[in-house]
């Protein structure tokens, strides 16, 4: 298993691996990416390939700094600009026109480029050492659920990245916030940064419904982010008590009574730490064979806006 810890050594390592033309799992604020040389299509179509992704599913680039963003971004309208003056680096991504320079592999063809700038000092060490911008979707396979843990990405990734570096849990536990300009201020994807605090700095902001029902990129796409065990969003409860017997509940404050396994993402109901625990209480539910997962449903406010998106994903089938 090629996990190795953020040493300067093997940092140094992971950013040769990457100008090379490598595919290397590396650790941000949100999930864990699956990350390689922008600017190298060859690299990028070894990102699509070690995902099993449909190739109609465009990567969000990483860059470092200004510099770096000038050099993947066309331009970058005042909405734009205001929005990542308050939030990068961070968790949010914006869909900005693309260089020229940016294979169209990266954007799957599209004339526009989902841009981060990320906060994790391993992705930011990464992104010095090797000097390019790196294209990296969340390091599962396509469908599964994000990795939030360096083992999660060697579960499902393991055998074909050539390395992982392990920068401890994510912070976050969520994607990015994603935001596009071209239709006044939307959010296509909710995520680690909540719509109430981009609404601070641009009031226009918002959540773009018609996207999920006519989603033109995978994130979007109803199944994501699927544990394999079966998994509704519910009331606590529900069944005959042999079925409930068999089955896991995902709480978000409080436990139930009667399952055979009960995971509580926030005992104090901060959606801040329930959003961080999301992803890898799923995988410790879903690596128990159980007949299915009851989650209980979230308060659609702030953080709590994008877990039920992504438990709403995860329950359709
Ligand atoms: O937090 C994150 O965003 C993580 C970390 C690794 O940065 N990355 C991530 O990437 O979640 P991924 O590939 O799993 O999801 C990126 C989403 C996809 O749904 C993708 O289709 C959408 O961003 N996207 C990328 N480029 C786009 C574009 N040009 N226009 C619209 N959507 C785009
Ligand atoms: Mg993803």
């Amino acid at each position: 298993m090629p996990i190795v810890a953020p040493s300067s050594e093997n940092l140094d390592r992971a950013a040769k691996t990457l100008r090379d033309g490598g595919v290397v799992a590396i650790p941000t604020e949100t999930v864990y990416g699956l990350a390689a040389n922008a600017m190298d299509a060859r690299a990028v179509a070894h990102v699509y390939e070690i995902k099993r992704r449909p190739s109609f599913d465009p990567l969000i680039v990483h860059v470092l700094d200004e510099a770096m963003l000038g050099s993947v971004a066309a331009a970058i309208p005042d909405a734009a600009r205001a929005l990542i003056a308050r939030f990068w680096p961070g968790p949010l991504t914006v869909v900005l026109p693309k260089a020229a320079g940016v294979p169209s592999l990266a954007t799957s063809g599209l004339p526009m480029v989902a841009i981060r700038m990320p906060a994790h000092p391993v992705a930011r060490s990464l992104l010095e050492r090797s000097g390019v911008p790196l294209a990296a979707p969340s390091a599962n396979r396509f469908g599964g659920l994000s990795p939030t843990r360096a083992v999660h990405v060697a579960a499902q990734l393991g055998d074909a990245v050539d390395l992982i570096v392990d920068g401890g849990a994510c912070e976050y536990g969520l994607e990015s916030t994603i935001v596009a300009f071209d239709e006044g201020v939307r959010v296509l994807r909710p995520g680690a940064v909540a719509l109430e605090s981009l609404a601070e700095v641009l009031p226009e902001v918002r959540l773009d419904r018609r996207e999920a029902e006519r989603p033109i990129v995978p994130g979007q796409l109803p199944h994501h982010y699927a544990p394999r065990t079966p998994l509704r969003v519910v009331a606590p409860g529900g069944g005959s008590s042999d079925e409930r017997a068999r089955a896991g509940f995902l709480g978000f404050a409080r436990p139930a009574a009667g399952y055979a396994h009960v995971r509580v993402l926030s005992a104090a109901g901060e959606l801040r730490e329930a959003a961080a625990r999301l992803f890898e209480t799923l995988y410790e539910l879903d690596a128990l064979n159980l007949d299915r997962i009851d989650a209980e449903p979230v308060p659609e406010v702030g953080l709590g806006v994008a877990i039920m998106d992504r438990l709403r994903r995860a329950s359709a089938r």
